[in-house]
């Protein structure tokens, strides 16, 4: 039976991560993973920090910090953005691990033993200021294939071509900025022509995306040139070999990064207590592993000319009980680029969405429903604020939301909660349950061919049809005159519901959780459909989503984006909203207000004016219905409990209630006569206004307001849904 290895391309430990990685090479491997979990299917999702190399030393360097240092903070930093964005790998490693020295250096050694690695004495860009030779990113210089000024020595940003520093055109050194020289080092290179023919007749038949296929072919037409496999760096997997000539040198990073997925494999299994298994994953034992590398086309030559030809390169593996090939990828998914509001991401000019932050102001559905409905998939594709919010609102909220809140709400309202049994089944109802199987067989399909834009968009058009589907048998009509027919519309409702709620789980893996909630179901959730039985109980209908509302993004901007690039907040702001605006975000939405006056100034270069600006705020807040902070802090919310309720003498919908707020008692009067008994209201803890001015209603004095919701029919009290103390503050 197949089983699948899948890795995201190792990010490197030097910076956190943003929404173009993650839309890139991290998103869609967690949604074809997840959906083959679901499938049933025997799947490894593998990845880690790449831990070497010039762009950890380079900014270890910059910022005066050990690699180390570096490595450590981002490795975590990374881990747990990637967890907050539920990217569900099954193991997340590091390329500092010892078994991946261990699997990197054996396969350095194997292909020196194979006669693949030349060793070459060469000229090396070396600073005579600063005393050091300097590998790739350590030289800038104009690109000789495109002409890009300003390019790093290791990979021109512009035209996506692996560089050396040699090649540069005006090669300076990236340290001190003057030009550079070059000295004699000896390295070992690999000769990629010795796979030249192998590597192409191999790519010929692969079914890859035309992006890779065609990057790897016409390399291969211009000639494959031999690569240096060290580096002068001391920073790095040892070259394995007594050689004084490579005496403290490294292996070159993009030599030992993919041997990472293959080393963390090992390390992951090993840790679960299954030795060997890491061999049917790599090695091809039976034809039936599909190794699939998902990542960003600017690690294309990496993963599709260099990391096959390394695996050509060591040969056979072979051990006491396994004689094999390693095996080749089965497929590189790889991504065009995100940009974000029309221009490319820029980590150093903070022009980014970075994850984390992203997580702090918005839940990690929203940032995966948008990342993933415009998915650089075949093109390069641009995320802006405005498309963010018409997409969150209009289609996961308005669509969906609206679509499963309906469904449960009739269900609470005309069944109690209880799946009704069908009655006979219309054209329409008979059309639902066909598009529920079609939407499990086509959606699937798309995944599996890596189209998960068009995917999500098949799973919304079901939303879209349950929404129809409800609106045509309007069930709020037929509740009053055909009972039965009431009954069927709700029960394919719910049908369709959780057929969301499986279909749903690759992308929106919380959303899926709360239908699975609201539903009320424990079963495991398979790619498949299983109706929801007659006679079983849903839960209450609370809403699925909130909206994105402008103050949102707006405060987005300014914590977030304002600090490190006041000119790119202040074009995104200016493009979107009136000043005005953004001052009254500021000031009510930071909770100081001299952090907020001090953004805004250096925004607008301009001081708020203090008394009368606030002043208008306040005002302006008035019309808009708002309180601010302060007065709402004002109000003490308490959690008590009740401990007496007797009628009141002189009202006949009102009782006299004792709360115990621990410590202290307060009697109320509240006009819950009409919904609540007397015993369903002993003993149920509560939440009061504790300070709000005592009155007398009907002649007796009460201290206080129990808090209710009330949707004009019912009333229902408020109340913790876990422990707390009597007394707690409620905020
Ligand atoms: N660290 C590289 C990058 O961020 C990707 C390494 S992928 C691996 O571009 F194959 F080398 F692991
Ligand atoms: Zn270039």
């Amino acid at each position: 039976m197949v089983r699948y290895m899948v890795t995201s391309a190792l990010p490197y430990a030097n910076g956190p991560i943003h929404a173009g990685h993650l839309a890139g090479a991290y998103l869609p491997a967690d949604v074809f993973v997840r959906y083959l979990r679901l499938r049933g299917e025997e799947v490894l999702f593998i990845c880690g920090t790449d831990e070497h190399g010039t762009p950890i030393t380079f900014r270890a360097l910059k910022e005066g910090r050990s690699p180390r240092e570096i490595v450590d903070e981002f490795h975590e930093h990374i881990k747990t953005t990637f967890e907050r964005a539920k990217i569900s790998f099954d193991y997340f490693g590091r390329t500092e691990l010892p078994v991946h020295y261990r699997v990197s250096q054996e396969f350095f050694l194997k292909a020196l033993e194979n006669g693949h690695l030349v060793k070459k004495v060469s000229k090396q860009a070396y600073c005579e200021h600063d005393r050091m030779f300097l590998p790739d990113r350590y030289v800038i210089g104009t690109c000789p294939y495109c002409g890009a000024e300003n390019q790093r020595g290791d990979q021109c940003e512009v035209c996506g071509r692996p560089l050396t520093p040699e090649i540069l055109i005006n090669p300076r050194c990236n340290i001190c900025g003057n030009p550079i020289t070059f000295r004699d080092s000896a390295h070992y290179y690999i000769r990629l022509k010795d796979f030249e023919e192998r590597l192409r007749r191999w790519v010929e038949k692969q079914p890859w995306k035309p992006n890779v296929k065609n990057t790897v072919l016409s390399w291969i037409r211009e000639g494959l040139e031999d690569r240096a496999m060290t580096r002068d760096l001391d920073w790095g997997v040892p070259v394995p070999l007594d050689d004084e000539d490579v005496k403290g040198k490294v292996l070159y990073v993009w030599f030992e990064a993919p041997i990472g997925y293959v080393s963390m494999t090992v390390e992951h299994l090993k840790r679960e207590g299954r030795e060997n298994d890491w061999k049917k994953f790599w090695l091809n034992l039976d034809g039936e592993t599909r190794v699939i590398h998902f990542i960003g086309k600017d690690n294309i030559p990496f993963h599709a000319i260099f990391w096959p030809i390394f695996l050509m390169a060591y040969g056979k593996y072979r051990d006491g009980e396994v004689e094999a090939e390693w095996n080749l990828p089965h497929d590189i998914p790889a991504n065009e680029y995100l940009n974000l509001e029309g221009r490319k991401f820029s980590t150093s000019r903070n022009w980014a969405i970075w994850v984390h932050e992203f997580l702090d102001a918005f839940p990690a559905d929203y940032l995966r429903y948008y990342l993933t409905a415009i998915m650089p998939e075949t093109r390069d594709s641009d995320f802006s604020f405005a498309d963010f919010k018409v997409k969150i609102n209009e289609e996961l909220v308005n669509n969906l939301g609206n679509f499963v809140h309906r469904a449960l709400t009739f269900v609470n309202r005309y069944f109690d909660g209880i799946v009704p049994e069908r009655g006979e089944l219309n054209d329409l109802d008979r059309e639902a349950f066909e598009e529920i199987e079609k939407a499990f067989a086509e959606v699937g399909e798309l995944i599996t061919g890596y189209r998960f834009k068009d995917a999500l968009k098949r799973v919304m058009e079901l939303a879209i049809f349950g929404n129809r589907y409800f609106d045509h048998q309007k069930p709020w009509k037929t509740a009053k005159t055909d009972r039965v027919r009431t009954a069927t519309t709700v029960n394919v409702s719910l049908q369709i519901v959780k057929a969301l709620g499986i279909l749903l789980e690759p992308f929106l893996p919380d959303a899926s959780e709360k239908i699975w909630h609201l539903l009320n179901l424990e079963e495991l959730k398979r790619w498949k459909f299983e109706e929801l039985p007659a006679g079983h109980r849903v839960r209450r209908a609370t809403p699925m989503f909130r909206k994105v509302t402008d103050e949102d993004i707006i405060h987005f901007i300014l914590r977030y984006m304002a600090r490190e690039n006041t000119e790119g907040a202040r074009l995104l702001l200016d493009k979107y909203y009136k000043r005005e605006e953004v001052v009254k975000v500021a000031l009510e939405r930071f909770g100081n207000e001299d952090e907020a006056r001090a953004i805004l100034k250096s925004l607008y270069g301009e001081e708020i004016p203090d008394k009368t600006e606030k002043k208008k705020g306040r005002k302006e807040a008035k019309n808009m219905d708002y309180v601010s902070f302060d007065e709402f802090a004002k109000i003490e919310l308490k959690v008590g409990r009740i401990v007496e309720v007797k009628d009141h003498p002189n009202a006949d919908r009102l009782y006299v209630v004792k709360v115990d707020l621990g410590g202290e008692v307060r009697q109320l009067v509240a006009g819950l006569k009409k919904y609540y008994s007397r015993d369903e209201l002993l003993n149920k803890t509560v939440v009061i206004v504790a300070n709000l001015e005592p009155k007398k209603l009907r002649g007796v004095e009460s201290q206080g307001m129990l808090l209710a919701a009330d949707d004009g029919k019912n009333v229902a009290l408020l109340t913790p849904d876990r422990e707390v103390e009597l007394g707690a503050k409620v905020r």
